[in-house]
């Protein structure tokens, strides 16, 4: 192996990624006394939060009565049964003071006239354990994530947390013992390597939404977590569980607000009809997303898709007049007129359901701390390891996310992780010496990257990768689409053997950091579909034709996924949580899911 210039670094916490997680995390865990590093590929600013729009859900009841019991409700019948309940129960009720701490620290919320959080309604966001839709969605206009990310990082800044802008994480270190004890990251500006070793390593990376051909999410979206995480031998979970949001814009996959439809806007196909009447009496534009992504499908797929090919849908606006849209959507007002060149306040959106949100990623328990299996201890953690936000399974999403739940789970968890690692780390606590070997994972990855010398590109085998993903592991499935596409997938991946760098450099080499995060994202796209082909049921965003109903007695259970060096996806499962985490609330029995 070439020498490397590798610098050395000791935290009490290292946390890998900068967006609403990552920064809730970094500077709660500073609060604490821990010395921490933040380490992000990104500029903090540009992590992938900036893009959430239409808000964080809490139930403070400043539109009507709310209460953080059918929050709870809500959220365990949008994940269709598959969330744990007792992670849904402390998500719920800390929403609460969770959204006030963000006011505090000075999120420009929306404001009532009374000078209240403004909220709106969101699909799946029903008063009274679901009897109609109620204003639970805290806004900022539709900027919610850029205002949210922007104050954690002021807040950071205060707070003199550390970061490495600009460094990618490479691989996690782990010891024979199966602990963690930090990671490997690449200087992207100077081709240095750095050992970040830590008594925690949070692993806050985002979602892999770029495993589609066409996404909401930001092209760094490349489950890097998720992957250093499945390279380390540990399983990932629910991988099957892919969100396609309603509304993007046709076309360009950018996201328009649910919160579009919250403040009165719906969907209509070729001859004009409200549709969602259909498929949802009670909820109509406000169901839950899974359900609005098939009504559309299934829209299109009988004839009355609108557009020259019949292939998409109208989102209309119109009437809601300029001034709401000015005060309350002017994110997307703007985005419909740039991505589909629609004046939204003359005429309807085009749109289409596109990929959006993973609820699979990293298991880990509420406290966030990562969870690997044993026999006879389904919940056992890995020390040393943490995950929260999108590369995490807590499970509060379990089949199917709730809008604005995103955002919760952001700030909860972030917040969670920075309370147990003050309860785990000792003032002064010291460092055990790293094995020789520490960094030979990450080191021989990189390595045997930067001198690929194949004749496929990065870019070649990607749009193989995504073209797949598209096709196959789409809003609808079928034993068929699902075994072609793992074995396609299984082919795709062999194929990486045959890639080719062309920059040997370690220094701003783009390359070479594309062909890393190919690499990560076809470790995440191997186990969605393996994941997918062995669920024979239909539950949350997974809708299996060939089993359309959810099975409890055989299904209600958390997939398992390790992937190989080689690429082969083993799975196992794990159950879940039918209990509460206090007795203040009861467990909710599976029932049918209706909106
Ligand atoms: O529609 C939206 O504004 C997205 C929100 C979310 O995914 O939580």
């Amino acid at each position: 192996m070439a020498a490397y210039n590798i610098i050395d670094h000791e935290y009490d916490v290292v946390v890998v990624g900068a967006g609403g997680a990552g920064l809730r995390a970094t500077f709660g865990m500073v609060q604490h006394g821990l010395k921490t590093a933040c380490i992000t590929k990104v500029f903090p600013t540009r992590s992938h939060t900036v893009a959430a729009q239409g808000g964080v859900g809490a139930a403070l009841g400043n539109m009507a009565e709310d209460n953080w019991v059918w929050h709870m409700y809500d959220t365990v019948k949008g994940s269709d049964w598959l969330g744990d309940q007792d992670a849904i129960e402390y998500m719920c009720r800390e929403a609460i003071p969770a959204v006030h701490e963000l006011e505090h620290y000075g999120v420009p919320f929306s404001r009532t006239p009374e000078g209240k959080i403004y909220q709106r309604p969101f699909g799946g966001h029903m008063r009274n354990f679901g009897e109609a839709p109620v204003q639970r969605a805290c806004a900022a206009a539709d900027r919610t994530g850029h205002a949210i990310l922007h104050t954690l990082y002021q807040q950071s800044l205060k707070h003199k947390a550390e970061f490495f802008v600009e460094y990618f994480a490479l691989d996690l270190m782990m010891d024979p013992d199966g602990s963690c004890r930090g990671v490997v990251a690449l200087d992207m500006a100077t081709g240095t390597i750095h050992r970040f070793k830590a008594h925690q390593t949070v692993m806050a990376t985002g979602g892999y939404g770029r495993a589609y051909f066409s996404c909401t999410s930001a092209h760094t979206c490349t489950g890097d977590g998720n992957a250093m995480v499945s390279r380390a031998g540990l399983p990932l979970q629910d991988m099957e569980f892919v969100q396609f949001h309603p509304t993007g814009v046709y076309g360009a996959g950018v996201l328009i607000t649910e919160g579009a439809r919250g403040e009165g806007g719906y969907l209509t196909n070729s001859s004009g009809d409200r549709f969602m009447e259909r498929y949802a009496p009670t909820a109509k534009d406000l169901a839950s997303r899974d359900v609005v992504s098939r009504a559309m499908t299934m829209e299109i797929r009988e004839g009355r898709g609108v557009g020259d090919e019949n292939d998409h849908i109208f989102l209309h606006l119109e009437h809601l007049g300029a001034e709401v849209l000015h005060q309350r959507l002017p994110g997307i007002t703007e985005s419909a007129k740039v991505f589909a060149g629609v004046d939204a306040t003359k005429d309807p959106i085009p749109v289409l359901p596109t990929v959006h949100y993973n609820m699979g990623g990293i298991p880990t328990n509420y406290m966030a701390e990562a969870i690997r299996p044993q026999p006879g201890n389904p919940d056992a953690v890995v020390p040393g390891l943490m995950a929260i936000g999108e590369a995490a399974s807590v499970s509060v999403h379990g089949a199917n996310r709730l809008g604005t739940n995103s955002l919760l789970d952001l700030v909860v968890f972030g917040r969670a992780a920075a309370l147990r690692a003050k309860d785990l780390i000792k003032k002064g606590m010291s460092h055990r010496p790293l094995s020789k070997d520490a960094a030979d994972l990450a080191l021989s990855r990189l390595e045997r990257l930067r001198n690929a010398n194949g004749s496929l590109t990065t870019a070649q085998i990607r749009k193989n990768m995504q073209r797949t993903m598209q096709s196959d592991a789409a809003v609808f499935r079928t034993s068929k689409t699902l075994k072609e596409g793992y074995d396609k997938m299984s082919e795709i991946a062999a194929s990486l053997k045959d890639i080719k760098v062309t920059d040997r450099s370690l220094i701003f080499n783009t390359d070479l950091i594309e062909a890393l995060e190919l690499e990560n994202l076809m470790a995440c796209a191997l186990s969605t579909i393996a994941g997918g082909e062995a669920r024979h049921e239909s539950r949350g965003a997974h809708a299996h034709e060939d089993f359309p109903n959810r099975d409890d007695e055989n299904w209600m259970k958390h997939t398992l996924a390790w992937v190989s060096n080689d690429w082969k996806v083993k799975l196992d499962y794990r159950p879940v949580h039918t209990y509460t985490l206090t007795n203040d609330v009861k467990y909710i029995p599976p029932k049918a899911r209706v909106y």
